[in-house]
């Protein structure tokens, strides 16, 4: 089993929702955090956050799309506190919406998806996760650095109307542990850095909180313990993968008992 105390966790996305909880929660077991976002003033504030908590924290304003970000938040945790132990790529968006939109009346195609909002959500939710796990993971090789990748997927994954670009990018999520965990395995180091997902199903982050409140309660109904995630039971189950050094190359749903599968 491994221990938090010490340990440093990279977090993208760290300036709200789950990539913050999961922050608030490693400090308080001891460890220390590197929290990146794109949303500067939203990360001043996580930053001032995890101090008053008695953190040690590092914070990167960070473009995950961006290759030369990714490589400067790698470093920045290697240069501030000499390792990584866990990544948890959390930075993700949203922009929901029908790939075709048919008036109900004619029935004739009157809007689809557009280019722009399916490449935006794949260039962050996917391609965004695997430059800041390529370079961190980099690091922790050449560093021999012991630990977890923790991805995140979602509920979304097994295929919700209205998010085809989000729920592939988040589909790929749940395959890249088995594809990581496959490679490191033929290279001896499996044993190192592990890989996992997790699949939460709707947890009370702004993400969520900022849709529409009769969407929102239609989702409730369909929750056996009738309300959302929190935030908080999110981070102490990634904290609990770090710990258990059996846990590998698979995906661990987090739900409330939330029936799985498409209502299409
Ligand atoms: N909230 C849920 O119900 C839920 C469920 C399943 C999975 N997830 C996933 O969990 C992750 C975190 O979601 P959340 O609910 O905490 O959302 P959130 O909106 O609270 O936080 C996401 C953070 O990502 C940052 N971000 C967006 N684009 C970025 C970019 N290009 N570079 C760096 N940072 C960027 C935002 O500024 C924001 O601080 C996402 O990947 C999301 O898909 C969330």
């Amino acid at each position: 089993m491994l221990t938090i105390k010490d340990a440093v966790a990279v977090i993208t996305g760290g300036a709200s929702g789950i990539g913050l909880a999961v922050a608030r929660y490693w400090v308080e077991q001891g460890g220390k955090v590197v929290l990146a976002d794109v949303a500067a003033e939203a990360l001043a504030e996580a930053e001032k956050q995890i101090t008053e908590l008695g953190g040690d924290v590092a914070t990167v304003v960070c473009n995950v799309t961006k290759e030369e970000d990714c490589g400067r938040l790698a470093d920045t945790a290697i240069e501030k506190f000499g390792q990584i132990n866990l990544v948890a790529p959390f930075a993700g968006i949203i922009m929901d919406g029908l790939m075709l939109k048919t008036d109900r009346e004619t029935g004739k195609v009157e809007d689809k998806m557009g280019l722009e909002q399916f490449q935006k959500v794949i260039d962050i939710n996917l391609t965004g996760v695997f430059l800041t796990v390529r370079e961190c993971a980099e690091r922790m090789v050449n560093n021999d650095n012991r630990g977890l990748i923790c991805l995140v997927s979602s509920t979304g994954s097994l295929g919700t109307a209205g998010q085809l670009n989000y729920s592939s990018t988040k589909a790929a999520m749940s395959v890249m542990p088995k594809v990581i965990t496959a490679e490191f395995f033929r290279r001896k180091f499996a044993d190192k850095i592990r890989c996992v997902a997790i699949a939460p199903g709707y947890v009370g982050t702004p993400m969520v909180k900022n849709m529409n409140q009769k969407a929102l309660d239609r989702i409730l109904e369909n929750v056996p313990i009738g309300r959302l995630v929190e935030p908080e039971e999110v981070a102490s189950l990634v904290c609990e993968l770090y710990r258990n050094e059996a846990l590998a190359g698979d995906i661990f749903y987090i739900h409330g008992g939330l029936r799985l599968g498409s209502k299409g």
